[in-house]
Protein backbone atom coordinates (compact mmCIF):
# COMPACT_ATOMS: atom_id res chain seq x y z
CA UNK A 1 0.00 0.00 0.00
CA UNK A 2 1.09 3.13 -0.89
CA UNK A 3 2.11 5.59 1.90
CA UNK A 4 -0.33 7.93 1.39
CA UNK A 5 -3.16 4.99 2.12
CA UNK A 6 -1.83 4.00 4.96
CA UNK A 7 -1.94 7.65 6.06
CA UNK A 8 -5.38 7.74 4.97
CA UNK A 9 -6.08 4.20 6.58
CA UNK A 10 -4.63 5.51 9.79
CA UNK A 11 -6.75 8.77 9.46
CA UNK A 12 -10.27 6.54 9.33
CA UNK A 13 -9.16 4.61 12.46
CA UNK A 14 -7.89 7.04 14.92
CA UNK A 15 -9.01 10.45 13.43
CA UNK A 16 -5.60 12.09 13.24
CA UNK A 17 -2.69 12.38 11.33
CA UNK A 18 0.45 10.45 12.11
CA UNK A 19 3.37 10.38 11.45
CA UNK A 20 4.71 7.96 8.80
CA UNK A 21 8.39 5.65 8.85
CA UNK A 22 9.30 2.54 6.55
CA UNK A 23 12.08 -0.14 6.72
CA UNK A 24 12.72 -2.79 4.22
CA UNK A 25 12.82 -6.72 4.02
CA UNK A 26 16.46 -8.15 3.38
CA UNK A 27 17.92 -10.84 1.24
CA UNK A 28 21.18 -11.99 2.23
CA UNK A 29 23.70 -12.21 -0.90
CA UNK A 30 26.63 -14.09 0.59
CA UNK A 31 27.30 -15.16 4.59
CA UNK A 32 25.05 -17.15 6.00
CA UNK A 33 24.87 -18.08 9.92
CA UNK A 34 28.58 -16.28 10.19
CA UNK A 35 26.80 -13.32 12.23
CA UNK A 36 26.43 -15.14 15.27
CA UNK A 37 29.60 -15.96 14.95
CA UNK A 38 31.15 -12.73 14.92
CA UNK A 39 31.66 -13.34 11.33
CA UNK A 40 31.08 -11.15 8.44
CA UNK A 41 28.01 -11.26 5.82
CA UNK A 42 26.72 -9.51 2.82
CA UNK A 43 23.32 -8.54 2.52
CA UNK A 44 21.22 -6.08 0.60
CA UNK A 45 18.05 -4.37 1.57
CA UNK A 46 14.66 -5.30 -1.27
CA UNK A 47 12.15 -3.20 -1.93
CA UNK A 48 9.20 -4.83 -0.26
CA UNK A 49 8.36 -2.73 3.00
CA UNK A 50 7.12 -2.37 6.03
CA UNK A 51 4.78 1.06 6.79
CA UNK A 52 4.40 2.14 10.53
CA UNK A 53 1.90 4.62 10.93
CA UNK A 54 2.04 6.62 14.65
CA UNK A 55 0.70 9.46 16.51
CA UNK A 56 0.70 10.60 20.22
CA UNK A 57 -1.83 9.19 23.23
CA UNK A 58 -2.47 11.40 26.03
CA UNK A 59 -3.78 8.33 28.05
CA UNK A 60 -0.64 6.42 28.04
CA UNK A 61 -2.60 3.59 25.76
CA UNK A 62 -0.79 1.79 23.40
CA UNK A 63 -3.14 0.90 20.44
CA UNK A 64 -1.55 -1.49 17.74
CA UNK A 65 -3.57 -2.10 14.83
CA UNK A 66 -2.44 -4.08 11.67
CA UNK A 67 -3.85 -3.92 7.76
CA UNK A 68 -2.91 -7.79 7.50
CA UNK A 69 -4.60 -8.76 10.65
CA UNK A 70 -8.52 -8.19 12.00
CA UNK A 71 -7.78 -7.47 15.92
CA UNK A 72 -6.37 -4.58 17.56
CA UNK A 73 -4.03 -4.67 20.68
CA UNK A 74 -4.44 -2.46 23.57
CA UNK A 75 -2.00 -2.00 26.36
CA UNK A 76 -1.38 0.09 28.65
CA UNK A 77 1.97 1.52 28.95
CA UNK A 78 2.55 1.01 32.31
CA UNK A 79 1.63 -2.75 32.06
CA UNK A 80 3.86 -4.02 29.47
CA UNK A 81 4.79 -7.54 29.55
CA UNK A 82 8.09 -8.94 30.16
CA UNK A 83 7.63 -11.65 27.12
CA UNK A 84 6.08 -12.10 23.90
CA UNK A 85 3.14 -13.88 23.39
CA UNK A 86 3.61 -15.46 20.10
CA UNK A 87 1.79 -12.86 17.78
CA UNK A 88 2.80 -10.47 14.97
CA UNK A 89 2.53 -7.54 17.75
CA UNK A 90 5.28 -9.22 19.68
CA UNK A 91 7.36 -7.12 17.07
CA UNK A 92 5.89 -3.54 18.13
CA UNK A 93 5.38 -4.19 21.91
CA UNK A 94 8.91 -6.04 22.17
CA UNK A 95 10.72 -2.63 20.77
CA UNK A 96 8.37 -0.74 23.35
CA UNK A 97 9.75 -2.32 25.95
CA UNK A 98 13.49 -2.31 25.06
CA UNK A 99 12.65 1.09 24.66
CA UNK A 100 10.91 2.02 27.79
CA UNK A 101 14.10 0.15 29.73
CA UNK A 102 16.05 2.52 27.90
CA UNK A 103 13.83 5.99 29.53
CA UNK A 104 13.30 6.56 25.72
CA UNK A 105 9.32 5.71 25.56
CA UNK A 106 7.36 7.86 27.76
CA UNK A 107 4.01 8.20 25.74
CA UNK A 108 1.35 6.14 24.69
CA UNK A 109 0.65 5.88 20.72
CA UNK A 110 -2.19 4.99 17.85
CA UNK A 111 -0.27 2.37 15.93
CA UNK A 112 -0.89 1.12 12.09
CA UNK A 113 1.39 -1.36 10.44
CA UNK A 114 1.13 -2.43 6.84
CA UNK A 115 3.76 -4.82 5.57
CA UNK A 116 4.59 -5.56 2.11
CA UNK A 117 7.42 -8.08 3.12
CA UNK A 118 6.02 -11.76 2.58
CA UNK A 119 5.78 -12.77 5.89
CA UNK A 120 7.40 -16.66 6.48
CA UNK A 121 9.55 -16.12 3.29
CA UNK A 122 13.05 -15.48 5.40
CA UNK A 123 13.09 -12.09 3.86
CA UNK A 124 12.83 -10.37 7.25
CA UNK A 125 9.44 -9.27 7.75
CA UNK A 126 9.94 -9.10 11.74
CA UNK A 127 13.18 -6.95 11.47
CA UNK A 128 11.58 -4.28 9.28
CA UNK A 129 8.60 -4.13 11.66
CA UNK A 130 11.26 -4.25 14.66
CA UNK A 131 13.18 -1.31 12.63
CA UNK A 132 9.81 0.75 11.46
CA UNK A 133 8.73 0.86 14.90
CA UNK A 134 11.28 1.72 16.63
CA UNK A 135 11.99 4.56 14.55
CA UNK A 136 8.01 5.63 15.30
CA UNK A 137 8.45 5.49 18.75
CA UNK A 138 11.51 7.42 18.88
CA UNK A 139 10.32 10.09 16.76
CA UNK A 140 7.25 10.20 18.89
CA UNK A 141 9.02 10.86 22.27
CA UNK A 142 11.60 13.20 20.50
CA UNK A 143 14.75 10.96 21.79
CA UNK A 144 16.94 9.51 18.85
CA UNK A 145 19.43 6.33 18.87
CA UNK A 146 22.11 6.15 16.28
CA UNK A 147 20.99 2.94 13.57
CA UNK A 148 23.48 0.70 14.93
CA UNK A 149 22.10 1.12 18.14
CA UNK A 150 18.34 0.97 16.57
CA UNK A 151 19.56 -2.65 15.66
CA UNK A 152 21.27 -4.06 18.18
CA UNK A 153 18.02 -3.09 20.02
CA UNK A 154 15.57 -4.68 17.70
CA UNK A 155 18.07 -7.93 17.89
CA UNK A 156 17.39 -7.82 22.03
CA UNK A 157 14.04 -7.84 20.57
CA UNK A 158 14.66 -11.02 18.96
CA UNK A 159 16.40 -12.61 21.62
CA UNK A 160 15.03 -11.54 24.90
CA UNK A 161 11.15 -10.33 24.29
CA UNK A 162 10.30 -13.20 20.75
CA UNK A 163 12.64 -15.66 22.36
CA UNK A 164 14.47 -16.34 18.94
CA UNK A 165 18.70 -16.14 19.22
CA UNK A 166 19.17 -14.75 16.14
CA UNK A 167 22.05 -12.24 14.82
CA UNK A 168 22.62 -8.66 14.10
CA UNK A 169 22.56 -8.97 10.23
CA UNK A 170 18.61 -8.59 9.54
CA UNK A 171 18.11 -5.39 11.84
CA UNK A 172 21.18 -3.82 11.07
CA UNK A 173 20.41 -4.18 7.18
CA UNK A 174 17.13 -2.77 7.57
CA UNK A 175 18.79 0.17 9.31
CA UNK A 176 21.59 0.84 7.61
CA UNK A 177 21.21 -0.39 3.62
CA UNK A 178 21.13 2.27 0.98
CA UNK A 179 20.19 1.59 -2.67
CA UNK A 180 22.31 0.14 -5.17
CA UNK A 181 24.58 -1.71 -2.64
CA UNK A 182 24.99 -4.48 -0.71
CA UNK A 183 26.65 -3.73 3.11
CA UNK A 184 29.29 -6.03 4.22
CA UNK A 185 29.25 -6.24 7.57
CA UNK A 186 31.89 -7.43 10.42
CA UNK A 187 29.08 -8.61 13.27
CA UNK A 188 32.06 -8.61 15.63
CA UNK A 189 32.50 -4.92 15.98
CA UNK A 190 29.84 -3.48 13.66
CA UNK A 191 31.97 -1.86 10.97
CA UNK A 192 30.70 -1.93 7.63
CA UNK A 193 31.44 -1.71 3.77
CA UNK A 194 29.01 -0.30 1.17
CA UNK A 195 29.68 -2.70 -1.96
CA UNK A 196 28.28 -1.43 -4.94
CA UNK A 197 26.28 -3.70 -7.06
CA UNK A 198 26.49 -3.46 -10.78
CA UNK A 199 23.08 -1.91 -12.34
CA UNK A 200 23.35 -4.67 -15.09
CA UNK A 201 22.10 -6.73 -11.84
CA UNK A 202 18.92 -8.07 -10.54
CA UNK A 203 18.47 -9.99 -7.37
CA UNK A 204 16.13 -12.60 -8.53
CA UNK A 205 14.59 -14.66 -5.12
CA UNK A 206 12.61 -17.94 -5.65
CA UNK A 207 10.48 -18.74 -2.93
CA UNK A 208 10.36 -22.43 -2.25
CA UNK A 209 7.00 -21.85 -0.84
CA UNK A 210 8.35 -24.16 1.85
CA UNK A 211 8.15 -23.25 5.57
CA UNK A 212 9.57 -26.03 7.51
CA UNK A 213 8.48 -26.07 11.54
CA UNK A 214 11.77 -27.63 12.64
CA UNK A 215 13.97 -24.09 11.96
CA UNK A 216 13.58 -22.64 15.29
CA UNK A 217 14.98 -25.64 16.98
CA UNK A 218 17.36 -26.56 14.43
CA UNK A 219 18.50 -22.89 14.78
CA UNK A 220 19.34 -23.31 18.46
CA UNK A 221 20.82 -26.48 17.80
CA UNK A 222 23.03 -25.06 15.42
CA UNK A 223 24.50 -22.30 17.84
CA UNK A 224 25.18 -24.83 20.28
CA UNK A 225 27.38 -26.46 17.80
CA UNK A 226 29.11 -23.92 16.89
CA UNK A 227 29.37 -22.78 20.47
CA UNK A 228 30.89 -26.67 21.61
CA UNK A 229 33.58 -25.85 18.24
CA UNK A 230 34.71 -23.23 20.37
CA UNK A 231 35.22 -24.48 23.82
CA UNK A 232 37.21 -27.49 22.10
CA UNK A 233 38.84 -25.71 19.92
CA UNK A 234 39.95 -22.73 22.25
CA UNK A 235 41.60 -25.31 24.54
CA UNK A 236 44.10 -25.64 22.14
CA UNK A 237 44.41 -22.43 20.91
CA UNK A 238 42.92 -20.25 24.11
CA UNK A 239 43.11 -16.84 21.68
CA UNK A 240 39.43 -18.34 20.36
CA UNK A 241 36.48 -16.77 21.39
CA UNK A 242 34.39 -17.01 18.39
CA UNK A 243 34.49 -19.05 14.73
CA UNK A 244 35.42 -16.13 13.20
CA UNK A 245 38.84 -16.35 15.22
CA UNK A 246 39.79 -20.02 13.57
CA UNK A 247 41.67 -20.18 10.28
CA UNK A 248 41.86 -22.98 8.33
CA UNK A 249 44.53 -24.55 9.02
CA UNK A 250 43.59 -24.56 12.77
CA UNK A 251 40.43 -26.12 12.02
CA UNK A 252 42.43 -28.78 9.73
CA UNK A 253 45.03 -29.39 12.24
CA UNK A 254 42.39 -30.20 15.21
CA UNK A 255 39.69 -32.45 13.09
CA UNK A 256 40.41 -35.24 15.50
CA UNK A 257 39.28 -33.28 18.61
CA UNK A 258 35.74 -32.26 17.14
CA UNK A 259 33.08 -34.94 16.93
CA UNK A 260 32.34 -35.33 13.24
CA UNK A 261 29.23 -33.10 13.22
CA UNK A 262 30.65 -30.15 15.28
CA UNK A 263 33.76 -30.23 12.74
CA UNK A 264 31.14 -30.34 9.64
CA UNK A 265 29.43 -26.98 11.22
CA UNK A 266 32.71 -25.16 11.90
CA UNK A 267 34.18 -26.19 8.84
CA UNK A 268 30.97 -24.54 6.98
CA UNK A 269 31.28 -21.28 9.17
CA UNK A 270 35.18 -20.84 8.40
CA UNK A 271 35.33 -21.33 4.98
CA UNK A 272 31.92 -18.85 4.38
CA UNK A 273 33.86 -16.25 6.29
CA UNK A 274 36.44 -16.40 3.78
CA UNK A 275 33.96 -16.70 0.84
CA UNK A 276 32.27 -13.43 2.13
CA UNK A 277 35.51 -11.52 1.93
CA UNK A 278 36.27 -13.03 -1.57
CA UNK A 279 32.76 -12.35 -2.66
CA UNK A 280 33.42 -8.01 -1.68
CA UNK A 281 36.65 -8.32 -4.16
CA UNK A 282 34.78 -9.68 -6.84
CA UNK A 283 31.44 -7.80 -7.06
CA UNK A 284 33.91 -4.58 -6.34
CA UNK A 285 35.40 -5.47 -9.76
CA UNK A 286 32.74 -6.49 -11.19
CA UNK A 287 33.74 -9.77 -11.31
CA UNK A 288 29.76 -11.26 -11.29
CA UNK A 289 31.26 -14.68 -12.65
CA UNK A 290 33.06 -15.13 -9.52
CA UNK A 291 30.67 -13.77 -7.24
CA UNK A 292 28.35 -16.39 -8.59
CA UNK A 293 30.84 -19.25 -8.29
CA UNK A 294 30.86 -18.58 -4.56
CA UNK A 295 27.44 -18.34 -4.30
CA UNK A 296 27.19 -21.65 -5.39
CA UNK A 297 29.73 -23.23 -3.28
CA UNK A 298 28.06 -21.36 0.02
CA UNK A 299 24.68 -23.51 -1.45
CA UNK A 300 26.59 -26.98 -1.26
CA UNK A 301 28.48 -25.95 1.80
CA UNK A 302 25.01 -25.03 3.81
CA UNK A 303 23.63 -28.01 2.12
CA UNK A 304 26.29 -30.58 3.13
CA UNK A 305 28.47 -28.98 6.27
CA UNK A 306 25.71 -27.14 7.84
CA UNK A 307 23.17 -28.95 7.20
CA UNK A 308 20.42 -26.24 6.67
CA UNK A 309 18.74 -26.89 3.07
CA UNK A 310 16.28 -28.88 2.07
CA UNK A 311 15.06 -30.68 -0.54
CA UNK A 312 13.23 -27.81 -2.30
CA UNK A 313 15.57 -25.25 -1.64
CA UNK A 314 18.17 -27.75 -3.20
CA UNK A 315 15.88 -28.33 -6.34
CA UNK A 316 15.39 -24.38 -6.89
CA UNK A 317 18.95 -23.63 -7.18
CA UNK A 318 19.44 -26.39 -9.98
CA UNK A 319 16.66 -25.12 -11.73
CA UNK A 320 18.49 -21.74 -11.92
CA UNK A 321 21.57 -23.69 -13.93
CA UNK A 322 22.34 -22.46 -17.22
CA UNK A 323 19.21 -20.21 -17.59
CA UNK A 324 20.39 -17.31 -19.50
CA UNK A 325 21.99 -14.58 -17.67
CA UNK A 326 22.41 -16.47 -14.62
CA UNK A 327 25.60 -15.41 -12.68
CA UNK A 328 24.89 -17.93 -9.32
CA UNK A 329 22.88 -18.54 -6.80
CA UNK A 330 22.29 -20.17 -3.18
CA UNK A 331 19.48 -20.65 -0.47
CA UNK A 332 19.22 -17.55 1.37
CA UNK A 333 18.40 -16.83 5.32
CA UNK A 334 18.36 -19.38 7.89
CA UNK A 335 16.73 -22.25 5.91
CA UNK A 336 14.72 -25.42 6.01
CA UNK A 337 12.56 -23.37 3.48
CA UNK A 338 12.35 -19.75 2.30
CA UNK A 339 13.73 -18.73 -0.32
CA UNK A 340 16.71 -18.80 -3.20
CA UNK A 341 18.25 -15.89 -4.21
CA UNK A 342 19.80 -15.32 -7.53
CA UNK A 343 22.25 -12.96 -9.92
CA UNK A 344 20.87 -12.57 -12.99
CA UNK A 345 21.16 -10.00 -15.71
CA UNK A 346 18.89 -7.38 -15.61
CA UNK A 347 17.72 -7.88 -19.32
CA UNK A 348 17.32 -11.56 -18.39
CA UNK A 349 15.34 -11.41 -15.48
CA UNK A 350 11.86 -11.18 -16.53
CA UNK A 351 12.53 -14.62 -18.43
CA UNK A 352 14.70 -15.96 -15.53
CA UNK A 353 11.76 -15.91 -13.11
CA UNK A 354 9.45 -17.05 -15.90
CA UNK A 355 11.82 -20.34 -16.89
CA UNK A 356 12.90 -21.26 -13.05
CA UNK A 357 9.07 -21.46 -12.13
CA UNK A 358 8.43 -23.35 -14.50
CA UNK A 359 11.33 -25.90 -13.71
CA UNK A 360 9.98 -25.86 -10.47
CA UNK A 361 6.66 -26.71 -10.82
CA UNK A 362 7.33 -29.68 -13.43
CA UNK A 363 9.61 -30.81 -10.18
CA UNK A 364 7.66 -30.25 -7.36
CA UNK A 365 4.18 -28.98 -8.40
CA UNK A 366 4.47 -25.84 -6.70
CA UNK A 367 3.92 -22.33 -7.88
CA UNK A 368 6.67 -20.69 -6.57
CA UNK A 369 6.38 -16.81 -5.80
CA UNK A 370 9.06 -14.88 -7.60
CA UNK A 371 10.68 -11.25 -7.24
CA UNK A 372 12.94 -9.12 -9.17
CA UNK A 373 14.70 -6.90 -6.65
CA UNK A 374 17.27 -3.99 -6.66
CA UNK A 375 18.42 -2.89 -3.69
CA UNK A 376 17.41 0.46 -1.65
CA UNK A 377 17.73 1.71 1.23
CA UNK A 378 17.27 1.23 4.58
CA UNK A 379 14.99 2.85 7.53
CA UNK A 380 13.25 6.27 6.76
CA UNK A 381 10.53 8.78 7.68
CA UNK A 382 8.41 8.87 5.09
CA UNK A 383 7.74 12.24 3.92
CA UNK A 384 5.06 12.26 1.00
CA UNK A 385 2.29 10.60 3.35
CA UNK A 386 1.08 14.13 3.84
CA UNK A 387 -2.11 14.37 1.90
CA UNK A 388 -1.93 17.19 -1.31
CA UNK A 389 -3.99 20.00 -1.37
CA UNK A 390 -7.06 18.66 -4.09
C1 LIG B 1 18.22 -15.69 10.22
C2 LIG B 1 18.70 -14.81 11.39
C3 LIG B 1 20.01 -14.10 11.05
C4 LIG B 1 21.05 -15.06 10.48
C5 LIG B 1 20.43 -15.94 9.39
C6 LIG B 1 21.39 -17.00 8.90
O1 LIG B 1 17.85 -14.88 9.16
O2 LIG B 1 17.73 -13.86 11.71
O3 LIG B 1 20.50 -13.42 12.19
O4 LIG B 1 21.62 -15.84 11.49
O5 LIG B 1 19.25 -16.58 9.83
O6 LIG B 1 22.47 -16.41 8.26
Amino acid sequence: MHPAQVAQRFRDYFGVEPKLFSAPGRVNLIGEHTDYNDGFVMPAAIGYRTHVAISPRADGQLIIRSQQAPEAFEIDLERLPARGVGQWSDYVLGVAVMLKQRGCLLHGANILVDGEVPIGAGLSSSAALEVASALAFLSLNETSLSLPEIAKLCQKVENVFVGARVGIMDQFVSCLAKAGHALLLDCRSLEWRLVPIPGSVRLVICNTMVKHALSTGEYNRRREQCDEGVRLLSKKYPEIRALRDVSLEQLEGSRSLLPKVVYKRCAHIVRENLRVLEAEAALATGDLNGFGELMRQSHQSLRDLYEVSCEELDLMVESAERLPGYWGGRMTGGGFGGCTVNLVNAESAPAFAEQIAARYHARTKIHPDLYICSSVDGVQAEMDAVPQPR
